[in-house]
């Protein structure tokens, strides 16, 4: 808990004016609330004992003052908490996405997207509520534990030993409870996480479970993981209901040892008057509440120090992929020398050499997993080889800015990501928008016919899943989006499968045409969509078996000869 207000505390700093006045509002509901239990003395004894009159009448004007007092102080402590809770909430949400983006495809890959969803969502607002309002319930509680232990010990200080001896015995409950809610709260929150990835692979495919029937599969496996959450969570709440009880009677415990004492005082030894003794018992019953409250937000904050832990696996969790400083003008040519890549300890690509320089348009060839989008993630250093290097222009690829080196290379692939907005936001993604350049590329694409038609031209919104689009067109957005962009290095894999013959050579045309100043590569399945490259790679099984244009490999590998046999090879 203490390495828990560690890391939070420095956030404080920003907020110097609200924490003074949220502390203020707590002062004040402490005080406020001594101020009830200690206005029971003169209550008692002045106008029930003795009858003063004048005091009728100005007594309730105190009473209602702290009672006013209490209101206030609570509103302000409340408010400015929650405020700088949220607040801190938002920044932390903000910073963890930013990390997580930064983190590497691997990372990516092996973790279900619902996880991250529901640690960036759940674990954060369990933080935000043990700050907002376990944290307040926390201070306040303890300045009114030691305003009304002053005013006890005030009242009869020998009384008051009696009493509030159950403090430290409320210790160790309170201790093992906490340990137990903290453990179950963090199998609470992993069972969230697994609620919030089956729903959204629920969503994600959607159409797979109507066309399959499977509707009922998917509701069991939902239902179990829900029921199994409930278990969890209500194992938390009796840990956390436990406390209550325990409280109780050590409350009933005190009191009842105080009446009895405290009314031994008041008949027989005459040490306390009648109202003290009242004011004594206010004082003491008002405790319970701060007490059972203190142990209560305790207890809960175990919640937010497990979310916080779940939260610092991701935000500690390392870049390995690391940039270096280099900076690029123009990339005019690239090598592969002895590269070997593992994923894990599956071994992906062996010993790849291959050279390629600007004005050259490269074909990659083999059976699906030969290892050709393994080329295009090292590529794109979505990963590093495990041996070997890579050289940009005679230069290690890991010493250039991996922002810079990025700008300059685009991928085209099966998979197109549709943003939520206008086709020309689509195109334009994350640059300026600049509508001759998009038109142009949407022209390279083979896709401004369709869009000058449209209602709303490059504005017509597109919807996230594409689903106003084909397949075909998708992707020739997709192809546009890298056009845009004028990368030195273009890769398209497998980018115009989804396409007809007719599209696809019409945009091999514009390959072509704008080859001269690019090192463009090209990993398909059709042959027609390589046939003309000036090189040909031919993978298998992670290696590279031949390497040549169309008429060499033809005449030379067997690998080549066999991927397309039965095709019009001459
Ligand atoms: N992220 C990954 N983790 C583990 N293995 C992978 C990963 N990506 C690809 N592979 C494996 O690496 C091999 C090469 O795959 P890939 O490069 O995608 O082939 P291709 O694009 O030629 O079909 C395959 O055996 C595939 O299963
Ligand atoms: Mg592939």
């Amino acid at each position: 808990m203490i390495e828990f207000f560690k890391e939070y505390l420095p956030y404080l700093k920003n907020y110097k004016r609200k924490l003074f006045l949220a502390i203020f509002g707590m002062i004040l509901v402490s005080i406020s609330t001594a101020a009830v239990a200690y206005l029971v003395k003169p209550v008692m004894d002045k106008i029930f004992v003795e009858q003063n009159v004048t005091m009728l009448y100005i007594l309730p004007i105190f009473v209602i003052l702290a009672f006013f007092g209490k209101a206030v102080g609570s509103f302000l402590s409340s408010y400015y908490l929650t405020f700088i809770g949220e607040d801190v909430v938002r920044i932390i949400k903000n910073k963890m996405l930013k990390h997580i983006v930064s983190l590497d495809l691997d990372f990516h890959l092996n973790i279900h997207s619902g996880e991250l969803i529901s640690r960036i969502t759940n674990d954060i607002s369990r933080i935000k509520s043990a700050i907002a309002s376990d944290a307040i319930s926390f201070v306040r509680s303890f300045f009114t534990i030691i305003a009304l232990i002053v005013v006890v010990v005030y009242q009869s200080p020998k009384l008051a030993l009696f009493s509030i001896v159950i403090i430290p015995m409320a210790f160790f409950p309170i201790k093992i409870i906490s340990k137990k809610i903290k453990i179950l709260s963090k199998e609470s929150q992993e069972q969230n996480s697994k609620l919030t990835s089956s729903l959204s692979e629920i969503f994600n495919n959607y159409e797979m479970i109507k066309a399959y029937n499977s509707q009922d599969y998917e509701q069991k496996r939902f239902e179990k993981e829900n029921l199994n959450y409930f278990k969890i969570n209500m194992k938390s709440v009796k840990q956390q209901q436990l406390l209550s009880p325990i409280f109780e009677i050590l409350g009933a415990i005190s009191i009842v040892s105080v009446i009895l004492f405290g009314g031994r005082e008041v008949l027989i030894t005459h040490e306390l008057t009648t109202g003290g003794f009242f004011s004594f018992l206010t004082a003491l019953s008002l405790l319970l509440d701060p007490i059972k409250k203190i142990s209560n937000s305790y207890s809960k904050f175990q919640i937010a120090v497990a979310a916080n832990e779940r939260i610092k696996e991701i935000m500690m969790h390392p870049v390995m992929i690391k940039t270096g400083y280099k900076k690029i003008e123009k990339i005019n040519n690239l090598k592969f020398k002895n590269v070997d890549l593992l994923y894990g300890n599956k071994k992906a690509l062996n010993n790849i050499n291959f050279t390629a320089k600007k004005g050259e348009v490269i074909g990659f060839v083999g059976d699906s997993g030969g290892g050709k989008t393994s080329v295009v993630n090292l590529l794109l250093r979505f990963y590093d080889p495990s041996n070997g290097s890579i050289y940009i222009d005679d230069k290690d690829l890991k010493y250039f800015d991996l922002k810079d080196f990025r700008n300059h290379v685009c991928v085209v692939s099966q998979r197109v990501y549709i943003v939520n907005d206008t086709i020309a936001a689509n195109i334009a993604y994350g640059k300026d928008r600049d509508d001759k350049k998009i038109q142009y590329a949407l022209e390279k694409a083979n896709l401004w016919d369709y869009v000058k038609n449209l209602d709303n031209g490059l504005d017509t919104v597109l919807d996230e899943s594409g689903t106003n689009l084909s397949g075909g067109q998708r992707q020739r957005i997709s192809i546009a989006r890298a056009l845009y962009r004028n990368p030195d290095i273009l890769i398209l894999d497998e980018a115009t499968s989804a396409l007809d013959n007719k599209s696809e050579a019409s945009i091999m045309k514009t390959i072509y045409a704008i080859k001269d100043e690019l090192i463009v590569f090209i990993a398909a399945h059709r042959l027609s969509t390589v046939k003309n490259s000036d090189k040909i790679l031919v993978f298998e099984h992670g290696n590279i078996v031949c390497e040549g244009n169309i008429d060499f490999l033809k005449e030379t590998c067997e690998s080549f000869k066999k991927l397309y046999m039965g095709h019009n090879l001459v």
